[in-house]
């Protein structure tokens, strides 16, 4: 047996161990993997380990052949000059590739297959936004579960997610992909993510490598413009942006993808102090760094490098492992190793992490683990997947406004008129990372309305316009149609491509002519129930004053039609809360509920504040925010003590109840204010939230336990501590309307 064969064996016989990334103080590596790790990398050339740092997107013959990567690509691997493929899917596709790399290269070093899951494969859940607005992060973990386990099925090992950039500006078209404006919120829905995807066992063949993403502080960009400059302090990096990513490491992220923008001048891709001294030495990720797509290249556009081979140097330098499609490792490694500019250690360091990440997938026991497709045509689209697409779509629609309780409709009787672009559209609802979605798997609003109904009930329809034209031709079959109706439906808001990735708004008005449809249909004089369908926070004023009954539905997936209809014949009562502050305009933005106070807080009564003179100062609907249908009183907050000191905990209680006659869920969240410190603190930040369900009349005693480790922040001296002070404490179902005490905490 040869001494590769050997190595091998030996790899092959290694105890597969979840070294997954421990949080400090956990136990090391498995020696005996880092041993095995050692004996393939003497085995490696130079030119072999560039390979292991490359990622190819998967480039394909032409069409109508069986399915075939381009000659060249199918070279590369056979070289060994590939790592990993995206956006290669299939057990059969994936199988035949992944022949090339363990059959024909010289190592027969398995590839790894990623691809963009971000809210499910074929089965495809609500955007991200919507799934944060449940506020009920094991219910998210689920669908991350479901998701794996169908790219699972499709040879797909690693997905490029959860996205848990923090978004502030709804013009920045990525606010779709994360879970909205509080570092709170987005740490437990990261988390959630984390476990969802990987399970608790990656060798598992239903487990995938996470991709918590974009490291960091992408959606701090300036203007709201895609990959702008983020130009924000340490201290804001550390206690905005950075929380969801730390939590996400905690839950055991196996790789991160770095972010195309600079912070203050430094491009992520070669921030080390991003990419080592805070992921790596301050957390204690053992998992390795990807590019995003060409980060390594863009180097150069940002100025931060003045060649290919200086980009490729900043930033395996600075800690980025692997280099998605720039090839700039797999032309320049060798080069700048021989010129003595790089050394070799630093590589095999990467290298290492990436074999290491296929060792925890058990790719080395069996490099077609994930290549079944047995179990691809038994899991795609599975029923019980679409059910729990279904609930959660369902749960994460916020009721906004339901004057006189125009909502729930009747589904047993009269006639309804369903109106507006995206009431039929099934394309739509997939959102900005459909995945493998197809527009034939969607439940169309209009669908799930007459499945619905009873036959007594008649439904008619008009699309009224189109999402984003100023042509009015359609308005008169939609005028006759409201007519005819008892109520009307109209189904409103953005295209799918209208966000996501360079899709940034300057307006965040219902695009084209859709509210002068709205305004025809108003005119007829009947009730009117809006479902909104967009990837942002939208600027609704008119929509506020006139409309009876808002729902925002967001971008709601495969089932968006069962889960609207769910909702608006209450079949389920609506218990989302938003993750987003709505602005009353777009001149408003950057508006978010846990700001600074100022010097001169806003008060519009009060000239000489921080507020504009032509719109009110808050937002027309607040972080946190939802209705139900039925309505919940609090009572006082009670405090377990006035004092603490630092290391103890608080514990906070309220009480809860259903005041309505219908049963309702309501997620109660918990706010502290920092009254005074080194430096300036927050208005108020979310620590913790719960949601419940009461029937009519019943009520609840939540209780949170709060520590001092809970208000740490990054103080004057850049430390992350508690200082001792007075803290305001508040507690409600919104960021708004809330209960308050207060309570010191003293120092030890
Ligand atoms: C894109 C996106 C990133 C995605 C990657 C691979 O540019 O920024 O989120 O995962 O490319 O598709």
């Amino acid at each position: 047996m040869n001494r590769i064969s050997v190595a091998l064996a030996f790899l092959l016989a290694l105890p597969i161990v979840q070294s997954s990334s421990r949080p400090p103080g956990t136990p090391p590596l498995n020696s005996a993997v880092e041993r095995r790790l050692d004996s393939l990398l003497a085995l490696m050339t130079l030119e072999e380990k560039a390979g292991q740092l490359t990622q190819y997107t998967a480039r394909w013959t032409a069409p109508g052949e069986r399915v075939r990567l381009i000659p060249d690509q199918e070279a590369l691997i056979r070289k060994g000059k590939v790592g990993s493929l995206l956006n290669a899917y299939g057990a059969d596709v994936t199988r035949r590739i992944q022949e090339i790399a363990v059959k024909e290269s010289r190592l027969k070093i398995p590839l790894v297959f990623g691809y963009d899951v971000i809210h499910g494969l074929r089965t495809v859940f609500p955007i991200p936004l919507g799934e944060a607005s449940t506020w009920e992060p094991g219910l998210i973990e689920k669908a991350a579960r479901v998701a794996a386990t169908e790219a699972s099925a499709m040879g797909i090992q690693w997905t490029f997610a959860p996205m848990v950039d923090i978004a502030r500006d709804p013009r920045w078209g990525r606010i779709a992909e994360g879970s909205g404006e509080d570092p709170y919120l987005g740490a437990a829905m990261a988390a959630a993510h984390v476990r969802g995807f990987q399970g608790d066992d990656l060798s598992q063949p239903n487990t995938i490598l996470s991709c918590p993403k974009h490291f960091a502080a992408y959606g701090g960009a300036e203007g709201g413009r895609d990959y702008n400059a983020v130009d924000i302090s340490e201290r804001t990096l550390r206690d905005v942006y950075l929380p969801p990513f730390e939590a996400a490491v905690k839950a055991g992220a196996a790789t991160i993808m770095c972010s195309f923008n600079e912070i203050a001048g430094v491009p992520s891709t070669g921030n080390r102090q991003l990419l080592t001294d805070i992921l790596r030495k301050e957390w204690g990720f053992d998992g390795f760094v990807v590019s995003d797509w060409g980060s390594i290249g863009e180097l150069r556009a940002h100025g931060f490098a003045s060649s290919g081979a200086e980009a490729a140097l900043l930033a395996l330098s600075a800690g980025t492992d692997m280099d998605m499609e720039s090839n700039l490792y797999g032309e320049q490694v060798e080069v700048l190793v021989r010129s003595g500019k790089l050394a070799e250690s630093v590589v095999d360091e990467s290298v290492r992490r990436i074999l290491r990440a296929k060792i925890r997938l058990g790719l080395f026991d069996d490099p077609y683990r994930y290549c079944s497709v047995v179990r691809e045509r038994s899991l795609i689209l599975h029923p019980d997947h679409r059910a729990l697409a279904r609930d959660v779509a369902r749960r994460s629609m916020v009721l906004l406004k339901n004057e006189k309780n125009l909502l729930p409709l009747n589904k047993q009787a009269g006639t309804l008129a369903v109106i507006g672009p995206l009431a039929a559209d099934s394309i739509n609802p997939l959102g900005t990372w459909d995945a493998l979605g197809r527009p034939a798997d969607v439940v169309t609003v209009l669908e799930g309305i007459r499945k619905a109904v009873s036959p007594q009930t008649t439904v008619l329809y008009a699309k009224g316009c189109a999402i984003d034209s100023s042509a009015t031709d359609g308005f008169g079959e939609a005028i006759a149609a409201a007519r005819r109706a008892d109520v009307v439906v109209m189904v409103l808001g953005e295209a799918s491509s209208m966000s996501g990735e360079a899709s940034c708004r300057s307006v965040l008005d219902l695009p084209g002519n859709q509210e002068a449809l709205l305004k025809a249909i108003h005119a007829v004089g009947k009730p009117i129930v809006v479902i909104l369908m967009n990837g942002r926070p939208l600027t609704i004023p008119w929509l506020d004053q006139q409309i009876p009954a808002i729902l925002e539905a967001w971008m709601p997936g495969v089932e968006a039609g069962g889960a609207v209809a769910d909702v608006i014949f209450g079949d389920y009562a609506p218990s989302g809360r938003l993750p987003v502050t709505f602005p009353r305009r777009v001149g408003q933005v950057p508006i978010y509920y846990n700001h600074k106070s100022t010097g001169r807080p806003a008060d519009d009564t009060v000239k000489y504040t921080s507020r504009y003179l032509d719109v009110p100062s808050s937002p027309l609907y607040p972080f946190g925010y939802g209705l139900s249908y039925t309505r919940f009183a609090y009572g006082r907050l009670t405090l377990s003590a006035a004092r603490i000191r630092e290391g103890e905990s608080l514990r906070v209680g309220i009480e809860v109840r259903n005041t309505g006659e219908r049963p309702g869920e309501e997620t109660v969240q918990l706010y502290v204010q920092d009254e005074f410190g080194s430096v300036t603190r927050p208005v108020k930040e979310l620590k913790g939230f719960c949601k419940i369900a009461l029937a009519p009349g019943e009520k609840k005693n939540i209780e949170f336990m709060l520590s001092t480790a809970d208000l740490a922040f990054t103080t004057l001296d850049m430390k992350h501590r508690v200082e001792p002070g007075t803290f305001k404490v508040f507690a409600g179902g919104n960021s708004r309307d809330l209960a308050a005490s207060s309570f010191e905490v003293v120092a030890r």
